[in-house]
């Protein structure tokens, strides 16, 4: 505990500085733009300089990730750390694609805050809808920002309309676009009637230059944006529009602002409002529902597992978010899954193939702990004064497929890469006494997590696979009673997830389940969180 009592009102003071969030929106409305414009505007801590993009940007480049850039989807998350103004902001990266939606809710149970990024001409699209949904149901607040503004696009208003309609969250301008999509002119401080003026750039290579410009200048240089704007403008304050703390905080409403990542519009803005309006760290719940508060022994959350993330590291990594305490590296925490040690030897900041040592950390923070064996996504991790905090919900598989090795004397590369992905999470593992050890049974949220699945342990473990798809397409949670029950019927099936025993009843379709639920009363079939994107 000394790490605690030597330095008490460190800890709660360097919570207050970090920002943890992560940006969640649908694939092309400019993430990977808008992370490098953030780094750029903000003092990247690691110096990684290797940002996630996809074919032709800086980028890494492990095996798996090339199926990545190919299909310009982005499965592994990464975590960029920056200093701006006097707060350390941790950006999480999310996959891009609804297949990984539980990659996704893992990450997001990391972050204190989101931002949500729209594309100005799409508006709402299915994938943010999901992630926005994740957010909602974990009670993260969300920060809107409108990208693309520098093209043509849809109204303001009409957009700000969609976000209420459609996902009932009040928006609250923070700033305003003076100038329709596509001839911004620049930005309106909502609060304080403020013009800002941006010179271009040559595609968000350098920082936008932004210039105060007084309002009689601005009227008289651009009437008509200008008059349409305090028409806007007026109707806002009519509505109510203005920010509110407390309806941000509650995930009611969300504080919108506008720009374009690519020339750094409204970029700077962005990182000011996460500084003043998103929530820092705050203390978190344990399994019983009780707060541990930031000023405890050290404590984390894993998220993340992953191994092999370039060719040379072929070690496994676990993503911790530290939750109360202080981190040091060398300290040796207690896995509370099994009771063990765990010695935080190798802690770094991770960030494409970028590896930095870890010092120090404190809540808000990620730290990837090295040779993380024993370390499954969902894990706590304590020093002292024991800590399990809840675990993170399995999404209900609605894809299922036999794999099989396909060199035999691939055997045991097989079972040990089947073993690999499943502890990290990539996809869940289920087994029956009936098909063998031979022939597990993968079970996808999205059929993309399949191919991550044979690409790596084709490249990475040298065991070649081949899939038979099952016709299952709903899971149920089920009891021992029921997996006697249901034996011998017909299009369903009882499979044990392999990752915490649970029984797993899987049926063709829900009729079938209907059917079969009518013929045995006393059945037990409980639902499974839904993950994927319809
Ligand atoms: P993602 O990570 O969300 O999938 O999106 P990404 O940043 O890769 O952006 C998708 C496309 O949108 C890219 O164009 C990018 O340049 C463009 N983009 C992002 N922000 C803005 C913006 O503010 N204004 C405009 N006009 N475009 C923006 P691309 O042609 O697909 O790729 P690239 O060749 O430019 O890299």
């Amino acid at each position: 505990m000394s790490e605690v009592l030597a330095e008490p009102a460190r800890v709660p003071a360097e919570a207050r500085r970090r920002r943890t969030f992560a940006v969640i929106s649908h694939p092309d409305a400019g993430k990977s733009t808008l992370t490098e414009a953030l780094a750029l505007y903000a003092e990247v801590i690691d110096t990684a300089g290797a940002v996630h993009g996809k074919a032709g940007r800086r980028g890494v480049t492990s095996d798996w990730m090339e199926m990545e850039r190919k299909r310009g989807i982005s499965i592994t998350s990464a975590v960029l750390q920056f200093a701006y103004r006097d707060c350390v902001i941790n950006l999480l990266d999310t996959p891009g694609h609804g297949d990984f939606s539980e990659d996704t809710y893992r990450v997001l149970a990391a972050v204190d805050a989101a931002v949500m990024l729209l594309d100005a001409a799409k508006g709402l699209e299915p994938q943010t809808l999901k992630l926005f949904d994740v957010c909602r149901s974990r009670g993260i607040p969300v920060l809107t920002f409108v990208n693309k503004w520098d093209r043509p696009g849809r109204e303001a208003l009409e957009l700000l309309d969609e976000v209420e309609q459609t996902i009932g969250l009040r928006p609250m301008p923070i700033t305003w676009p003076l100038g329709i999509a596509g001839e911004l002119r620049g930005l309106v401080e909502v609060a304080t009637g403020e013009f800002t003026r941006f010179s271009r750039t040559a595609g968000g290579a350098t920082r936008a230059e932004a210039e105060a410009v007084p309002e009689a200048e601005i009227a008289a240089a651009e009437p008509e944006f200008w008059a349409a704007a305090q028409d806007e403008l007026a109707l806002l304050q009519e509505i109510g529009a203005g920010f509110d703390e407390k309806d941000f905080l509650s995930g009611s409403a969300t504080p919108v602002l506008f720009g374009a990542a690519l020339t750094g519009v409204g970029v700077r803005r962005l990182l000011d409002a996460l500084v003043d309006l998103a929530p820092s760290p705050e203390p978190r719940d344990d399994a019983d529902g009780n707060p541990r508060p930031l000023e405890a022994p050290t404590s984390g959350l894993v998220f993340k597992v992953q191994a092999g993330m370039d060719r040379a590291h072929r070690d496994r990594m676990a993503f911790v978010r530290i939750c109360s305490g202080r981190f040091e590296r060398g300290m040796v925490l207690t896995h509370a899954a099994t009771g063990r040690p765990f010695a935080t030897k190798y802690a770094q900041a991770v960030f494409g193939q970028q590896r930095t040592t870890v010092e120090e950390a404190f809540p808000g923070d990620i730290v990837g702990l090295v040779n993380a064996g024993a370390l499954r996504p969902g894990d706590t991790l304590y020093s002292t004064d024991p800590v399990h905090f809840p675990a993170i919900p399995s999404f209900a598989p609605e894809h299922f497929a036999v794999v099989r090795g396909a060199d035999s004397g691939a055997f045991k590369q097989f079972r040990r890469g089947i073993e690999q992905l499943d502890s990290e999470g990539v996809i869940q593992v289920l087994v029956s006494d009936l098909r063998g050890d031979q022939a597990p049974v993968l079970a996808a949220v999205g059929p993309l997590q399949f191919e991550v699945v044979t690409s790596r342990l084709e490249s990475e473990f040298r065991a070649p696979v081949t899939l038979e798809h099952l016709g299952y397409t709903i899971a149920r949670r089920t009891d021992a009673a029921g997996a006697e029950l249901l034996k011998g019927q017909s299009e369903v099936e009882v499979l044990t997830r392999r990752a915490d025993g649970v029984l797993l009843a899987v049926f063709s379709n829900k009729w079938r389940m209907e059917t079969v639920r009518r013929k045995f009363e006393d059945l037990v079939l409980e639902p499974l969180p839904a993950g994927s994107v319809r």
